[in-house]
């Protein structure tokens, strides 16, 4: 891998959480993602299933991993099956886990290929009760595709009938909701290969250049940092551009006068940054485009404060809502009256500014874990509030990506210049 690994102690430790979270006499299984086919003979590039990732650093296609905490041979409580390498796979794809790798990556010394796997199943499954499966339920997923753990779930149903099937994704939202050191360090290494992008795009950034020529920028200097590259695709939005929330054709030219909302992060060992970043295609903010942007800076920055320990999250977003109307009404948007006359489900404000604030963030961009329990330490979120005037073709979003700690929050995007003057300062060079 071109990234630096996460500890073999961070992976065995994410598996004893699962153990102590599984009931008696269970069994947990979890597939890699399949390589997705594209077009003819294409794939697109492999990206590892981040649950068995999270709980084994295994970056590789048709790894499983069987966890049986209470099986009566210890060694038998957790199995990794890999894909068995020969010559030609050696040849034609390259080097693939040997068993001493996959433990000095994963700390899992019962280690198999593959062709043992369904053998091995049989004697685990004859002594647990509960089989507990992965699935995506992911609040917002919308999955069209069968992914292998889909499969293997009607595989495993059909040859196990009389089991009991539990769901294990709610166990893995809660584990991976509250993020380790080692994944915060990883989460910095994301955020300041994004600073060394967004940093470069501050010098390039004139009228005329294109919105693609930007992308290139950023992606050049993403991946000699030892990124893939970019953690979803990248938003590059001059002028009203920006008043399209998911503008990611990244198209047109520049032009003097406007604004550019970048909405860009990059990937570090499948842990991702998501940053966003307003500015002038000329350097210089109008006095207009200064005043919505400082209210934005004004909203992120009460944002931030309000996240703490204890927080319920929906509270939160109703109250970063107060705040933005406040700013709304001050640039002259929205008035006491459109508020006096506002639908409850959906406040004025929300005419410009109708996105959520905060998300987890870790390895998933959307990251698993509950919007509906109380925030804790070791939590990672965006703070990105926006303000989107379609009428007078300005878009300004600004986004950090901050840690939750016992008495406040770590921004890890404290070096990534966002003061309107520092902006300004920097484009003059
Ligand atoms: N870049 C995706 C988001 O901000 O949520
Ligand atoms: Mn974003
Ligand atoms: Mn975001």
């Amino acid at each position: 891998m071109k990234y630096r690994p996460l500890s073999k102690e961070f992976y065995i430790n994410n598996r004893s959480k699962l153990a102590e979270k599984l009931p008696s006499n269970s069994i947990a299984i979890f597939n890699s993602n399949d390589i997705m086919p594209t077009n003819a003979d294409g794939t697109m590039r492999f990206r590892q299933n981040n649950d068995i990732f999270y709980l084994s650093g295994i970056d590789q296609e048709e790894s499983i991993l069987v966890v049986c905490p209470d099986f009566p041979n210890p060694d038998m409580r957790e199995i990794l099956f890999l894909r068995e390498t020969n010559e030609h796979i050696a040849i034609w794809e390259g080097h693939k886990y040997t068993k001493d790798e996959a433990f000095e990556t994963s700390g899992i010394t019962n280690i198999q290929w593959l062709s043992n796997f369904d053998q091995v199943l049989n004697t685990l499954m004859a002594l647990s009760e509960s089989v507990f499966l992965n699935s995506n339920e992911h609040l917002r997923a919308d999955v069209q595709v069968e992914s292998r753990d889909a499969r293997f779930i009607n595989q495993c149903k059909s040859r196990y009938p009389l089991h009991t099937y539990r769901r294990v994704a709610p166990i893995m939202h809660q584990l991976r909701a509250i993020k380790a050191q080692e994944e915060i360090q990883q989460m910095q290494v994301a955020c300041d290969i994004t600073e060394k992008g967004f940093r470069r795009i501050l010098s390039f950034v004139k009228p005329g250049v294109t919105e693609y020529e930007i992308e290139a920028e950023f992606i050049h200097e993403f991946v000699r940092n030892r990124s893939k590259g970019f953690a979803y695709e990248p938003i590059i939005a001059s002028g009203a551009n920006a008043c399209v929330l998911h503008y990611i054709e990244n198209k047109e030219a520049c032009k003097d006068g406007d604004l550019i909302l970048f909405d860009v992060g990059a990937e570090y060992g499948n842990y991702n940054a998501d940053m966003s970043r307003t500015i002038p295609v000329n350097g210089k903010f109008t006095k207009r485009q200064r005043s919505v942007y400082d209210a934005v800076l004004r909203v992120q920055r009460s944002a931030m404060e309000m996240l703490r320990p204890g927080v319920n999250i929906q509270d939160y977003h109703k109250e970063v809502g107060l705040i933005m109307q406040s700013e709304l009404v001050n640039l002259g948007l929205i008035d006491q009256t459109d508020i006096k006359n506002q639908d409850p489900k959906w406040p004025a404000y929300k005419k410009y500014f109708m996105h959520g604030t905060s998300h987890h963030l870790g390895l998933d961009v959307h990251d698993v874990g509950t919007m509906y329990e109380p925030i804790s330490k070791g939590m990672v979120f965006t703070v990105e509030p926006g303000i989107y005037i379609q009428e007078e073709g300005i878009g300004v979003r600004l986004e950090n990506n901050i840690v939750i700690l016992e008495d406040g929050y770590f921004d890890l995007m404290r070096n990534i210049p966002i003061d309107a003057e520092e902006i300004e300062e920097l484009m003059r060079g």
